[in-house]
């Protein structure tokens, strides 16, 4: 039985109350069901890798609810696999783009309403996650049989349509299919779509209809013309049917991400698991092999001239390196791709006070970059979603190195820390200088993920 420290009860208590407001009733196929959206104020569908970060905080509280957050995610499936990265629920206005500028509700059973983009495929290790937890045989058993079909789909439709080289890593195609959509490691590729040639009716569309900078925190969001090119892409996709080996060839935007690549190599191992468990044996070895590939291809991502992983400018023909130094360079620890005097680098740049090591860190992007905005969404506040991994990943490389471990364990401390004096927010402020904001926290409050870390974290070292 797990003891836990008066502090971590209210704590908790605190986070499943953020879960309990987030919760809503929608109805899908006739059927009504409920579903935790990431946030009231804006993000109010299903996003992929949120309600797989969530499903695990969620494990503690509630099991059932659990899987069924997570199986929520394949009434959005294509019929060829794909997994988008938002699922819509019916009758909400709150967030742009709205449902119909996507116009790919012809490729779900049922006319679900998605997006036409995916999210790190979180799916397989939130699955694995889930029935670590649960001591049930049988339901556990019922969960994964009724995912395994959708999840064995998503991974080989990544596997074809992202992976056509197969070289190991996947190409993503939009900034928000890496999860963090402005970062400076994305600048070099979209300083390339020009504005100007960007129609005015996409401009203006952005103009009148976007809602995420509309509470006196702009400062906080993406920019304008960062939004005009996400929009821009997708139009730019619509035109090509959604055909991903047409947009894969023609998008101003591709990338081999070091990030989403590591959740990649993680999945697989993830879905291998299960498949051992509950599957079919043959099965494993093809993910278990997936996986070992993609490990071995981060490890190529390494540049010795830069100290640091690197993602991969794979835009119509190029291969150049990125090198923009934002937390992504930290996400291999995650994949266990590192080697020895990698660690040590990377260790280095964790405890430096001059690049990650701030008040709050891990700063998403180095403070001793030009780049660095710390105000900016993925430019500069730290994320508890990017410490979670990186937190992992460290754990994987204790009995290599005390001071990954210690580091780690000073990651968690200062993560719910960060929550406990702030509030479930989105993103925070990482630096310890007094601000006349009493918050260091950012974005939108009262954020399911964020909720469904500080459990994860607490449960961590109460364990
Ligand atoms: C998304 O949809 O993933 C972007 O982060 C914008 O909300």
């Amino acid at each position: 039985m797990i003891i836990m420290k008066q502090e971590y009860l209210e704590l908790i208590k605190k986070a499943k109350d953020v879960l309990q407001c987030n919760t809503v009733t929608v109805s899908v196929n006739g059927k009504s069901c409920q579903r935790i959206i990431p946030s009231r104020d804006f993000y109010v569908h299903q996003w992929l890798w949120d309600t797989a970060g969530i499903a695990m905080g969620q494990v503690y509280i509630d099991k059932e609810a659990a899987f069924n957050e997570l199986l929520s995610l394949t009434t959005g499936q294509w019929n060829n696999g794909l997994i988008p990265h938002i699922i819509y629920n019916p009758g909400e206005t709150r967030y742009y783009p709205p449902a119909d500028l996507w116009q790919t509700g012809r490729f779900t059973r049922d006319g679900v309403k998605t997006s036409g983009i995916t999210d790190p495929p979180l799916i397989a290790i939130a699955a694995a996650y889930i029935c670590e937890r649960v001591a049930d045989e049988q339901k556990k058993r019922d969960f994964i049989t009724a995912l395994l079909p959708s999840l064995i789909a998503y991974h080989d439709h990544l596997k074809r349509y992202r992976d056509p080289e197969d070289c190991g890593l996947l190409t993503i195609v939009h900034p928000w299919e890496s999860g963090t959509d402005d970062s400076p490691r994305f600048d070099s590729i979209l300083n390339r779509i020009d504005v100007n040639s960007i129609p005015g009716d996409i401009k203006a569309s952005v103009d009148l209809n976007r809602k995420d900078a509309m509470h006196d925190n702009a400062e906080e969001r993406p920019t304008r013309v960062d939004y005009y090119r996400y929009i821009y892409l997708i139009e730019l996709f619509k035109d090509l049917d959604w055909d991903y080996t047409k947009i894969l060839h023609e998008t101003p935007f591709a990338v081999k991400s070091i990030s989403y690549n590591s959740i990649w190599e993680r999945a697989n191992v993830a879905l291998a698991a299960l498949l051992q468990a509950y599957g079919n044996q043959e099965q494993a070895h093809r993910y278990q092999q997936w996986a070992e590939q993609t490990q071995k291809a981060l490890k190529d991502t390494w540049s010795e001239e830069h100290e640091q992983f690197c993602d991969i400018d794979v835009t119509q023909g190029r291969y150049e390196r990125i090198t923009a130094l934002t937390n992504a360079i930290f996400m291999p620890l995650y994949a266990g791709a590192v080697q020895d005097h990698q660690l040590d680098l990377l260790l280095e740049r964790l405890s430096n006070d001059h690049e990650f090591f701030t008040g709050y860190p891990v700063p998403s992007t180095a403070i001793s970059s030009r780049f660095f905005d710390k105000d900016r969404y993925w430019r500069g506040p730290t994320w508890p979603i990017t410490n979670y991994f990186i937190i992992n990943g460290l754990k994987r490389y204790k009995t290599r190195s005390q001071e990954a471990d210690q580091l780690a364990n000073y990651f968690i401390q200062k993560t719910i820390e960060m929550i406990k004096e702030n509030g479930f927010w989105e993103y925070f402020d990482p630096l310890d200088e007094e601000t006349e904001s009493d918050t260091k926290g950012m974005g939108f409050s009262s954020f399911s993920w964020t909720a469904a870390i500080l459990i994860q974290l607490i449960y961590f070292v109460s364990d």
